[in-house]
């Protein structure tokens, strides 16, 4: 194959296939490409993963020598196509499932991408003969593993590989292959590793681009651990660079390092962008509030390496020099890009989390659809205990003291309970105080100094009325007002002044099917957090759709909860089960729905993290109410009978009519990726209620 380049030989790509472009180094290296030389032939192959946007390469779109083709890597087929339709010589392979944080969750997709991607695009460089002159595989300083305090630097063919996640193992698994292929089919190879990078256009879940999201928007950083472990990091500019000099002058068969020789500890960066933002956005952080309001110490990752300290020295002899030197500096105008360009990533309330919430593996495990016989009757077995709860508090071991209001109501008992199963440490307040009354309220909160509060009140039923229906009376708009809207902002409001975080649990009864979203649409393309309400067919959604609106106008600084058609396993007559079953007729539409005593703790938890925004917290995917009562005719009631109505008709029976939607869950997903979907949660639940009639706690 290619005759290996020596250091001094300069080597001249002509046609470059960049895996994972839509990223952000590898977009940042097109863009340092393109600009550089611009005569190079840039293909860009990515698929456009969460993480991704092809906002990423704007500065270059419309660059004639540039192409963007959306395709996976583990495509044989497409990578093979691309490479002999384009001539591609060169290969540059960014395309990689990328965070740590993620990899603790499901990480076989990370094995896919990171392995399997590798070894596909490898075979197809292998099938095409010597066409390909250069193969750059960027791996990453993570492979090397832990190094303690008084570890000596890292060095590219001394240190051996001891990964200690699975996003490092994946990638030092994909480095074997790599040099597996240099040496029995003696493809020109380079691999590099690399220091952690910063600056534009970097999705917003890695530490910096992360914590300088949270602070434009007044929140505090969740820090994992003590805040002690340290990093080094250099600026994309840099790194582009580097990539510049590795693909120009690097030796086939090498190994580089890119690293930089400071190290901060992740408490010490998250100082200087406080101290950034106070001095030029004061606007985003309250002046009356100290520095440490905007730090918060979480648990830290199932495994954290103390530091990754590596020695560049062979990428220096090749000619490169780091320009961004000062971090400082770098963060300035990282953060100035990120307060210029605050829509180039939409939607990232869910990336802003501080860990994934990871469900036991159980459920992770029904999510796939592979093994789902088998998780299926784990859940069986599983379903009779009380709802599992998940991962350790977020909050560390501090206790956090939680003040309820509308304790008393269907899902405020549910909520109790709930904290008392997930967070037996914390202290749980009942609130005296009527939520409208300001005065009381505020009171409640001078004095009980509480680290959450949470609002479970409104209005959704009546003397008379298990429905809605009842808002639709003469006379009672105030009340809905009063309950629904007014009372659940004040709260708000008062949370907001005394900078304690507050969750309420409102709607998504706000949306109705249309031209963007049909019904039938694709899940994933329902209503998100941003959607506007749409439905105001009814005095309870009219009123609610302005409540969410007005936790948007507030500034997103508390956690707003939107559920669906709640469902429990008991057999009162809020279940949204309970109520189907009881209808002399059921008008079937899918719709998104909220599994409660599934979802009820993700909340908690997103509470506890201090998470702000809006969710949509319903279980994954829409539902009909025919599927539900096939369901439940196979798991509870095999004598059940039902029958269906037209939308019309229930139209005629119903004082107001009804919101029918489905919500968009990629936030929730983002935050607890093995969330169960709406069949088998709603399966899992059934069982349960079968089990609990059966135990005699049957239906009354
Ligand atoms: N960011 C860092 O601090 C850092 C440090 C060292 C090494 N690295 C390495 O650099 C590379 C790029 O990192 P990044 O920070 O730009 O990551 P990123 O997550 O921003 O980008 C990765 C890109 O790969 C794409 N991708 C993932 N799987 C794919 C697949 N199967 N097919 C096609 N495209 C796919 C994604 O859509 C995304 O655009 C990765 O290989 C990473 O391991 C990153």
């Amino acid at each position: 194959m290619s005759a290996p380049a020596t250091a001094g030989n300069v080597y001249t790509p002509k046609v470059i296939l960049l895996t994972g472009g839509a990223g952000f180094i590898g977009a940042n290296v097109l863009i340092h490409l393109a600009q550089t030389y611009p005569d190079y032939r840039l293909i860009c192959l990515d698929k456009l993963d969460v993480c991704s946007s092809v906002n990423n390469f704007s500065p270059i779109k419309n660059n004639p020598q540039f192409t963007f083709v959306q395709g996976d890597i583990c495509s044989a087929d497409l990578v093979r196509h691309l490479i002999q339709m384009y001539d591609v010589d060169t290969i540059m392979h960014f395309a990689s499932q990328t965070h740590v944080d993620n990899s603790f969750g499901n990480s076989i997709h990370f094995t896919e991408s990171n392995v399997k991607g590798t070894h596909t695009l490898l075979e197809s460089v292998k099938s095409c003969g010597s066409q390909i002159k250069r193969f750059i595989h960027v791996s990453t300083d993570e492979v090397y593993g832990e190094q303690d305090a008084d570890s000596n630097r890292s060095r590219e063919h001394e240190t051996p590989l001891n990964p200690t996640n699975p996003y490092a193992a994946t990638k030092a698994a994909a480095e074997f292959i790599v040099k597996s292929y240099r040496s029995s089919f003696n493809l020109p190879t380079i691999i590099t590793r690399g220091n952690n990078v910063y600056g534009p256009r970097q999705y917003p879940e890695k530490l910096i681009p992360k914590f300088t999201n949270i602070l434009s928007r007044g929140g505090s950083c969740p820090l994992h651990g003590n805040g002690k472990n340290r990093r080094s990091f250099l600026h994309v500019e840099d790194v582009a660079r580097a990539f510049d000099i590795i693909l120009h002058r690097g030796i086939t068969g090498e190994i580089y390092n890119i690293g930089s020789e400071e190290e901060f500890e992740n408490i010490d960066v998250l100082n200087r962008l406080i101290k950034i933002f106070r001095k030029k956005y004061p606007a985003c952080l309250n002046p009356s509030l100290p520095d440490s309001h905007y730090v918060t110490f979480v648990r830290d990752r199932a495994f954290n390496d103390f530091r990754y300290h590596i020695d560049s020295s062979s990428l220096y002899k090749l000619g490169w020099q780091r320009k961004e030197n000062s971090l400082d500096v770098g963060l300035e105008k990282t953060v100035e890009w990120y307060m210029q360009n605050p829509t180039h990533w939409p939607n990232i309330e869910g990336a802003l989390a501080a860990h994934p919430y990871l469900l036991p593996d159980i459920k992770g495990i029904a999510a796939s659809s592979a093994v789902a016989p088998i998780a299926e009757q784990l859940i069986l077995q599983a379903s009779a205990s009380p709802p599992a709860v998940v991962s350790p508090p977020a909050s560390g071991s501090k206790a956090l003291k939680w003040l309820i209001f509308g304790h008393k109501g269907w899902i405020g008992g549910q909520v109790l309970d709930a904290l008392k199963t997930s967070r037996p440490q914390d202290e749980i307040l009942l609130a005296s105080a009527r939520a409208d009354d300001e005065v009381g309220v505020e009171q409640e909160l001078l004095t009980l100094r509480p680290d959450r509060v949470v609002s479970l009140i409104g209005r959704t039923h009546g003397p008379g009325f298990t429905t809605i229906d009842y808002l639709e009376q003469k006379g009672k708009l105030r009340e809905n007002v009063r309950d629904n809207l007014y009372a659940p902002v004040c709260l708000m409001y008062l949370a907001q002044k005394h900078g304690i975080h507050y969750t309420y649990l409102g709607t998504g009864c706000v949306f109705t099917y249309d031209a963007e979203h049909p019904l039938g649409g694709e899940p994933k393309n329902g209503f998100n957090e941003a959607s506007l309400p749409n439905f105001f067919g009814s005095g309870y959604s009219t009123v609610k759709g302005f409540t969410d609106r007005l936790f948007h106008l507030m500034g997103n600084q508390s956690l707003n909860v939107r559920i669906r058609m709640p469902i429990t396993a008991d057999d009162g007559p809020r279940n949204f089960v309970t109520k189907i079953t009881n209808y002399k007729k059921i008008c079937s539409i899918s719709n998104s729905m909220t599994v409660l005593p599934d979802l009820l703790p993700i909340m908690l938890e997103m509470a506890a993290r201090k998470e702000v925004g809006t969710v949509n917290l319903c279980n994954p995917n829409p539902i009909s109410h025919s599927q539900i009562l096939q369901k439940y005719k196979e798991i509870v009631d095999p004598n059940f009978k039902w029958e269906e109505f037209s939308i019309e008709e229930q139209n005629k029976i119903l004082a107001a009519e009804r919101s029918n939607n489905c919500l968009s869950t990629a936030r929730l997903q983002q935050f607890a990726p093995n969330v169960l979907p709406i069949d088998k949660a709603v399966e899992k639940v059934l069982h349960e209620m079968a089990a609990r009639r059966k135990a005699g706690a049957g239906k009354q």
